[in-house]
């Protein structure tokens, strides 16, 4: 397994282009299931879980042709609607599958994805969706089997879940008559996906907001997309930059997807610069401590709480991070604390106190997002060199993350093992 090796303390310079999102490329994926003409997808990001739902797909008898950034894909002659174990438990994202092998064929067997590092992930919000658009949905030896006809209906989710609001959004496309979707999450990768879908022929409207309409068609054809970009990934650049208190440009960012999180940075002393679809940072006074809560979009990301707090590790002051969105993700504070970062959690909340330095050492990443804190934190580390051990975890949502840094002035190599 790969290991990348860090020797921290160099201010990071220059400018970093933003791939495609991770976290849109593989709904818009899964939505070409629904499609009975070929589709085409651009600016798609080279990643690990790309590779995977590529696979799930193909397996299932998806015809997919990946070309540099740019994806087609063609489900006419897709076979039996299933989605295995060996294949869904290696991403959670292989789950949203589900809804578009329901619409269009009547029928689907996909494995529950079963939990992860950051918590038990329970799939309830999406199976009593599916039950409220009139799906019979069992679960037998680890597989949720559903079986239509779908009629459209109005739909609350306990919680605005990302993936939920997706499966079933793609899932009432082909329902029969109208399905409103009330508390659905508003993520951007959703507004894209209802994007997408409309191009196809679907009658979305509202996807972006928490409440989704969407009238039911008898079929979907084929299109073309261009995927939007990476917002956590040009977040994890930007807070690289002002932890090593250098001065980083994320260029084909959107920062209208990232307001609360720069807001939180220009609460941290960050100078932030906005233009068209470039974003800069830089700290020339350093940084003060702010606190933190995760929300659901518009509010926080969770998935830059655990890169925040590696740059809140070396801020000036005493920083409160609470996470609401995940039951158990502080998985990178035990690792934070072996680089010399003084954090205290209790239950959902940690108090990370700012050191004037943390020092490199060996540190074990646990999950995508956690890992990419601990290479903020080995790029800031004034002392020691930092060896990140498990670096598939990172590869699984950022494309050869060590280049790019490197090209920043970073001190990083990958080693082979
Ligand atoms: C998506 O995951 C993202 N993944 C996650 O990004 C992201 O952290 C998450 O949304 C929240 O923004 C993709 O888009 C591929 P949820 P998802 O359903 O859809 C609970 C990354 O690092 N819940 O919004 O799985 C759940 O346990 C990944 O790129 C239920 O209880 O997230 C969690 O506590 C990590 N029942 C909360 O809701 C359900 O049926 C949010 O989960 C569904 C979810």
């Amino acid at each position: 397994m790969d290991r990348i090796l860090i020797r921290g303390g160099a201010p990071l310079r220059g400018q970093v282009h933003i791939r495609g999102s991770k976290n849109s490329t593989l709904p818009l994926m899964a939505a070409c299931i629904l499609a009975e003409a070929p589709c085409e997808l651009h600016n798609v990001p080279c990643l690990h879980d790309v590779f995977t739902m590529d696979k799930l797909l193909s397996a299932m008898g998806m015809t997919i042709e990946f070309t540099g950034r740019y994806l087609t894909l063609d489900a006419s002659d897709m076979g039996e609607p299933l989605a295995p174990y060996d294949l869904v438990r290696k991403m959670r994202a292989s789950f949203f599958v589900l809804g578009p092998l329901l619409a269009r064929y009547g029928q689907a067997k996909v494995s529950l994805p079963g939990g992860c590092a950051i918590g038990t992930r329970p799939v309830d919000i999406h199976l009593k969706g599916l039950e409220a658009l009139g799906a019979h949905v069992s679960i037998e030896d680890g597989y949720v089997l559903a079986k239509g006809p779908l009629k459209g209906a109005d739909i609350t989710l306990d919680f605005p879940s990302v993936g939920a609001t997706e499966n079933l959004m793609m899932a009432a496309t082909r329902a029969d008559g109208v399905t409103r979707i009330s508390n659905a999450a508003r993520e951007p990768e959703i507004a894209d996906l209802g994007h997408f879908l409309n191009s196809l022929g679907a009658q979305i409207s509202g996807a972006g907001t928490d409440l989704i309409t969407i009238v039911g068609v008898d079929e979907l054809g084929g299109g073309q997309h261009t995927v939007i970009p990476d917002r956590v990934e040009a977040g994890t650049f930007l807070l690289a930059g002002l932890a090593t208190h250098g001065d980083v440009t994320a260029q084909n960012a959107n920062a209208d997807h990232l307001s609360s999180f720069l807001n939180k940075l220009r609460g941290t002393g960050g100078e932030i610069e906005i233009h068209a679809n470039r974003i800069r940072v830089a700290a020339p006074n350093g940084l003060r401590a702010v606190d933190v809560t995760t929300q659901p979009y518009p509010g926080f990301p969770t998935d830059l709480q655990a890169q925040m707090m590696a740059m809140l590790c070396v801020a000036e002051g005493a920083s409160v991070i609470k996470e609401t969105v995940f039951e158990n993700r502080f998985m990178q504070v035990g690792e934070l604390v072996r680089m010399g970062a003084d954090i205290e959690v209790d239950s959902n909340a940690a108090v990370v106190r700012g050191v004037n330095n943390l020092r490199g050492a060996p540190v074990m990443a646990s999950d995508l997002r956690a890992s990419a804190a601990l290479i903020v934190a080995g790029l800031s580390a004034t002392k020691g060199e930092t060896a990140i051990h498990r670096v598939y975890h990172i590869d699984r949502g950022y494309e050869r993350i060590e280049e790019r840094l490197s090209a920043l002035g970073a001190d990083i190599e990958r080693i082979q093992d």
